[in-house]
Formats: structure tokens, sequence, C-alpha cells
């Protein structure tokens, strides 16, 4: 399979040459097992202009210093654990924090209430043991186990939806940076470079609460909703640019103003009130994230391109803002009819109409 033809290409494939310029011309010193130095992991994330004009682009719009000290934390004995409302780049950062210290973002468990202790230890090729006995041939090594190998950063995806006693096999490893085979009276100690970046929805809390000796070993960085409108529409536009390039979807003009308004309408919907302060409104169930408005655009893009004469209308924004919304078929329907009366109808009048022929 050709290169062009993988759908998502991990973070180090696809942007090897930003990774490859920041590792030649960083000069800092880099701890032990790291492709670069702390600061030019920082700078891969915010973005930053390389003195050979190499330009790297911004993976995370938002505090630059939230960021610092999520790389800080990596560099020391303590894990990562990245918190956050669902759609605050949780995933995104830490698939980017693990392509640029370890050159490999894919040493990934995905937590689920299934999740067992297998994916955080290893487990057995059952043929193979069954033939020769427990032996390191027989043995499935988790992406855990890997990354202790090989000194690289494991990333743990949604930690609290892991069953507790699951979550417990993790204590060990960062506690002793060590994984025990009693089967071969062997272990797996961690190689300097290792380490583990977790993330969490704060709306999860209470499924599987995180043992207190669990969070111990943690450093947490909450990653807030963007912090001002402008910020929301520079997430939205960078990262609809590069979706659509990504997916192939011929070239859609997308006018500045449906990015605005959509933002607008996930921002007034996710506070509660009008950005000028004057209207209060009633807020959906759903989470009104960013990544969500995201997909409004990208859907109302595919519709414009492939139905429509190529540019994005307020018809293609409004069937995707319905689904985005419209979480709940009763509760949420009766808030969406509400906003589109009181505040969509003055404003403007295009999405009006569209939202009224639905
Ligand atoms: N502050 C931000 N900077 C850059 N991208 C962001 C930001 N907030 C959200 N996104 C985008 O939102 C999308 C969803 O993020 P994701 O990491 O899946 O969220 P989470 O894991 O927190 O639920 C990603 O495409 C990401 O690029
Ligand atoms: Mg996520």
């Amino acid at each position: 399979m050709t290169e062009t033809e993988i759908l998502r290409p991990h973070a180090e494939e696809l942007y090897a040459d930003e990774l490859e310029a920041l590792a030649r011309t960083d000069r800092r010193t880099r701890p032990p097992s790291w492709k670069l130095s702390p600061w030019a992991v920082v700078a891969y994330l915010m973005g930053e202009t390389l003195d050979d004009g190499k330009v790297i682009t911004a993976k995370y719009i938002g505090s630059r210093r939230l960021i610092e000290i999520a790389v800080a934390t990596l560099a020391t004995d303590r894990a990562l654990l990245l918190l956050g409302m669902p759609g605050t780049a949780k995933t995104w950062v830490s698939e980017h924090l693990a392509a640029a210290v370890s050159g490999d973002s894919t040493l990934l468990v995905q937590g689920t209430a299934g999740t067992d202790e297998t994916a955080i230890r290893y487990g057995w090729n059952y043929a193979r043991l069954l033939a020769e006995g427990p032996s390191h041939s027989a043995m499935v090594p988790s992406p855990v186990m890997r990354a202790m190998g090989e000194g690289r950063i494991a990333r743990v995806e949604e930690l609290t939806r892991i069953p507790s006693d699951v979550q417990d096999a993790l204590i060990t490893v960062l506690s002793e940076k060590s994984l025990p085979i009693p089967e071969l009276d062997d272990e797996v100690q961690a190689v300097k470079g290792f380490n583990v970046i977790a993330t969490a929805n704060d709306r999860d809390r209470g499924v599987n609460e995180l043992s207190s000796a669990l969070r111990r070993r943690f450093n947490t960085v909450v990653l807030p909703p963007p912090a001002t409108h402008d910020e929301e529409v520079e997430i939205v536009r960078s990262r609809v640019a590069s979706l659509g390039q990504a997916l192939d979807l011929p070239d859609a003009i997308t006018a500045d103003d449906e990015i605005n308004r959509v933002v607008t309408v996930f921002r007034e919907l996710r506070r509660g009130v009008s950005e000028d302060g004057k209207t209060k409104i009633k807020t959906p169930s759903g989470t009104m994230s960013t990544a969500e408005a995201i997909s409004v655009l990208i859907n109302g893009i595919a519709l414009a391109a492939h139905f429509g004469d190529g540019s994005l209308r307020a018809d293609d924004v409004a069937a995707g803002l319905v689904g985005a919304i419209v979480k709940d078929p009763v509760q949420d329907r009766v808030v969406w009819q509400e906003y589109v009366e009181t505040v969509v109808k003055d404003r403007w009048r295009g999405l009006y109409r569209s939202c009224r022929s639905l």
C-alpha cells in the first residue's frame, strides 16, 4: 500500500518533515531516549519558525504554558494525565507529544469497560503456549510493555473507562518502573525515556474513579475549551483546512462567515447566553465541543462539494448543526427550536430559512 492510500497517517508520518527539521536544528539537551529536546517538543506542538526558515505548524492552539508543563512532566518520573471535556484535544495532544518525544505515537491502549490486564501487561499466543509452554516467544507484550522495553511513551486513552482493578496494573508499572512476568520468573525493566500519557474525560467522573494510589503517579494537566471566540475560529479553520485536504474533498470555498456562524452557535449553546450577553439560552444535553463544530463544517463541505456548486452555504451547514445539537430527540429539539426562533431568526435570515425547511 502506498502512503497516499492511508486514510489517517500517524502524526510522526504526517509531520515527518517538521520532526526531521526540528531534530536537525535542535542543539538543546535531550533527555535519555528522547528524539527532541523538551524545547523542540513544545515548538512542534505550538508552532515555530526555525532559523533556516522552516515553518513548524501549530498543532495545539491555546496556552503554551500548559504544553510546557505537560512536556516537563514527561521528563520526570511522573506520568502525565490530560483531563478535560470531550473535544478539548486531549487525544490530539497526546498523539503529538508521543510522536515528538519518541517518534512513535502507536503504543496505544484504548480504554473501555472491556479493557483487561493483558492490554497493560502481556498476553499469550495460545497455540505457542500449548506447544512450547511459557516462553518469551509465546508472550504477546502489551503496548505498555513494549514502551518500557524501548524507552518510549505509551498512551492510555480514556483511563477512567477502564475497570479499577485493571487500572491498578499501572501502579506497579509507574511506581516500580518494572513489569514482573511470574510465569518466566523474569521482569521487564523500563528503559530511560519510558513514560505514560493518559487521557480522561471529566464528564466520565464517577464511571471508574481513579484510585488515589494511581492518581499520585500522575501530574494532571487540564485542557480547557477555547478561551475566546477568535481562538476557537482559528482552531476550527485550521483543522477544517487540513481535514478537507486529507479526505480529498474537492476544494469547497469555505467562507469565513460560515465558520464564524458555526462557532458562534456552538459557543452560545455551550455557555447558555448569547455572545453579547443579552439573551439567556437553554443548553442542550450534548457537549457542543470544538471537535463537533469541526465535523459540522466538514459535513457541510462534503455536501457543498458533491451536491452543491462547491461553495459552502447555510443549507449545507444547517443539517449538520441539527445533528450535532439534537442528541436527545425530545428535550434538545425544544432547545434548538427556541434558539432558532429567538436568536437565529433576527440575526441570520439565510440560516433561519434553512433551519426552518429541515
Ligand atoms: N485547542 C485546540 N487546538 C488544536 N486543535 C484542537 C483544539 N481543541 C480541539 N481541537 C481539535 O478537536 C479535535 C478533537 O480533539 P480530540 O483530541 O479528539 O478531543 P478529546 O480527546 O479531548 O475528546 C481534534 O481534531 C483537534 O485538532
Ligand atoms: Mg479523546
